[in-house]
């Protein structure tokens, strides 16, 4: 956290505060990007975030939707937000253009233990839009390289064209002490990197169990079958933490809407240690 963060008064979490768009970037058919700025100069002044954090994202008189903050937790006054387009709320989002404006509400949630990884390796494991929570981890960590070890970032998407972030992956692969390890489920005429699911991505990643932290995120059944699979690799489940998705209302825990066994994923997550959350990981209907 920087000093600012640390000075900074809590956001009222109950206030919507109108941002509007400033760009929009379309990253697939049904996926969006867009970058806010918080309307209010004193709002936009207050705002502090950290990595794994998210926010309520309001399509006023339509809905309220959790959507995680991928943007650079050093520049807060910009606020990226990469959008599935699934339902009712995120459909209207979707067709929103620059210069429209959304309700925010946040930060919410425990982001990334990035002060506790300090010193050590980072292997980050990823599938599909479940990048997003730790774009800006990773983005966090380059800006601190020297305070960081090796990182592995692996990644899978379902087909080729899933693939959201090119130049992203591109520009963090360019970086020294870093690997990026891409897989698609389905092969495809333009892709060169592994086929398969990316836990088979595994047996090429080299790291020291003692003095790696893993930060996972994703379909919860990946997350379990990866979790089990580094364990046996000699990872410990105090040092990896996965960022896990439920349904979000008030986003402070007072609903009860995202509960998941004796957690509220919008105030004890979405980011959690895998020791506290694994009998829950991966099962329906808790
Ligand atoms: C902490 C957190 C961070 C998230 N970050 C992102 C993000 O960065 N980008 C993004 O696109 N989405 C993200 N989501 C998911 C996003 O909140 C939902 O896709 C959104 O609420 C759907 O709203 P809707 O009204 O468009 O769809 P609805 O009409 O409400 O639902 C459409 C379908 O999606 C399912 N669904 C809705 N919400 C969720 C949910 N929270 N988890 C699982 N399934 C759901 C519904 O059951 C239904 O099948 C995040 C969710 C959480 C809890
Ligand atoms: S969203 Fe209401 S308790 Fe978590």
């Amino acid at each position: 956290m920087n000093m600012e963060s640390a000075i900074s008064p809590p956001m009222n979490p109950f206030v919507i505060h109108p941002a509007v768009i400033k760009e929009k970037r379309q990253e697939a058919p049904e996926i969006v990007t867009f970058r806010l700025q918080l309307e209010d100069p004193a709002i936009r002044k207050q705002f502090r975030f950290e990595p794994g954090q998210f926010n309520m994202v309001y399509a006023f008189g339509v809905g309220e939707v959790a959507i995680s903050i991928v943007s650079d937790p050093d520049h807060p006054r910009e606020l990226d937000h990469t959008i599935r387009i699934v339902g009712r709320t995120t459909d209207v989002i979707g067709r929103m253009q620059p210069g429209d404006r959304l309700g925010i509400r946040g930060p919410f949630g425990k982001g990334w233990p990035m002060e506790e990884a300090k010193g050590s390796d980072i292997l980050i494991v990823t599938g599909g839009l479940g990048c997003a929570p730790v774009v800006g981890a990773i983005e966090y960590i380059f800006r601190r390289r020297e305070n960081y070890g090796m990182m592995n970032i692996l990644h899978g998407v379902k087909a080729p064209h899933d693939l959201l972030y090119r130049e992203r992956f591109d520009a963090w692969r360019a970086h020294p002490r870093t690997h990026v390890w891409l897989t698609s489920d389905e092969p495809g005429k333009t892709w060169h990197y592994h086929v398969g699911v990316v836990t088979e991505l595994f047996d090429r990643v080299q790291f020291d169990p003692n003095h790696t932290f893993v930060m996972m995120c994703g379909p919860e059944i990946m997350m379990r079958v990866a979790s089990h699979l580094l364990s046996q690799r000699g990872l410990t489940p105090d040092r990896m933490y996965v960022s896990l998705e439920r349904h979000m209302a008030c986003g402070i825990g007072l609903c009860g809407h995202c509960q998941l066994g004796p957690y509220f994923i919008c105030k004890d997550g979405p980011v959690m240690r895998l020791d506290r959350i694994l009998p829950w990981l991966g099962k329906s209907g808790i």
